[in-house]
């Protein structure tokens, strides 16, 4: 991994994985791209940023070969609960933005990543210690396509030999970009609203268990798993991996740690709560940290403390506690 071009770099984890990828490999080696332009992010402004839509396979292959990059993270999708409410563009975007970042890696022979989620598993999967391998019949269109997604990558590796690698994310916590329309959103949410009012009205109920991951061990799982030892790797794609899992009680709890008046309130939404009762309580690890050493830096408690402190600074006056 000398040259990578990322897809949806200002999205949640592109934007802050074109940075870390940038200090680690260069600058000059990482080509962000997205379909929008920001002026004056870091993304764009710091190393090479070039628009581009995924669904252009052309400009896609073109911006790959003019670069000469050897490797493709391909996060360009959209998350569960906008893709419940825009079924179809979302297969559109997941589907046929996956397989074309997959052809221009075929075609340009290029190391490959892509995150799946723990939206790929549904009701009838074993919620607790979810296995690495197991039924898989989601019931979201976020789903769908991440299964099928996974189920691509495999292929791409056994039928046309791309070095394809992945993760199944739990949800993602970071102070930096929003996550913009994921069920999880919620433990981020929590986060603003606790340093700006002191309270949270949450809109995923008591007692929903979901698995969680702070942002930095996100970040380094993917640049640990792209280094990895490829004859290690018995699974490639899609391999579980989280940090912690907590319902709403759990994270106000962790936040009164540090603000002992936080209050919780729930103004529960039907869709994104079917989302999350759908989804497991807990997965297991085990394979990713067999085959390639997975491990987190961050639990719940170190997590909620450094969330509080980044957002105070950076909601500067807005951060009222
Ligand atoms: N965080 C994502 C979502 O809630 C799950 O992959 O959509």
């Amino acid at each position: 991994m000398k040259k990578i071009l990322v897809t949806g770099a200002l999205g949640q984890i592109g934007s802050e994985l074109v940075g870390k990828l940038r200090e680690i490999y260069g600058q000059d080696n990482v080509v962000a791209t997205d379909i929008r332009q920001v002026e004056g992010h870091p993304v764009c402004e710091t190393g090479i940023f070039e628009l581009l839509d995924v669904l252009d396979y052309e400009r896609f292959l073109a911006i790959a070969r003019q670069y000469e990059v050897d490797t493709v993270m391909h996060l360009a999708a959209l998350l569960s609960a906008v893709a419940e409410a825009k079924p179809q563009l979302a297969w559109d975007i997941n589907m046929d933005g996956l397989v074309n970042a997959l052809e221009v890696a075929r075609e340009l022979n290029l190391q490959f990543f892509t995150p799946s989620s723990i939206g790929a598993f549904g009701p009838s999967t074993p919620k607790d210690a979810t296995p690495q391998d197991t039924l898989q019949r989601p019931t979201t269109m976020y789903g769908v396509t991440k299964v099928s997604g996974e189920l691509l990558c495999d292929y791409y590796h056994t039928r046309f030999g791309v070095d394809t690698r992945g993760v199944r994310f739990p949800g993602l916590i970071s102070n930096v970009a929003l996550p913009g329309g994921g069920t999880t959103d919620y433990a981020v949410d929590i986060f603003y609203q606790a340093v700006k009012a002191n309270q949270y009205e949450s809109f995923i109920g008591a007692g929903t268990q979901m698995d969680m991951m702070y942002m930095p061990d996100a970040l380094q799982a993917i640049v640990d798993l792209m280094e990895a030892d490829e004859s290690k790797l018995v699974h490639r794609n899609a391999f579980n991996i989280t940090a912690m899992s907590f319902d709403p009680e759990e994270i106000a709890a962790a936040i009164r740690k540090e603000l002992p008046d936080f209050k919780l309130t729930y103004k529960v939404d039907p869709v994104r709560q079917a989302i999350a009762d759908s989804w497991p309580n807990s997965l297991d690890i085990t394979a990713a940290q067999e085959e390639w050493g997975f491990k987190a830096q961050y639990d719940l408690e170190a997590m909620v403390k450094d969330m509080l402190a980044k957002l105070r600074v950076k909601l500067g006056d807005e951060a009222k506690y």
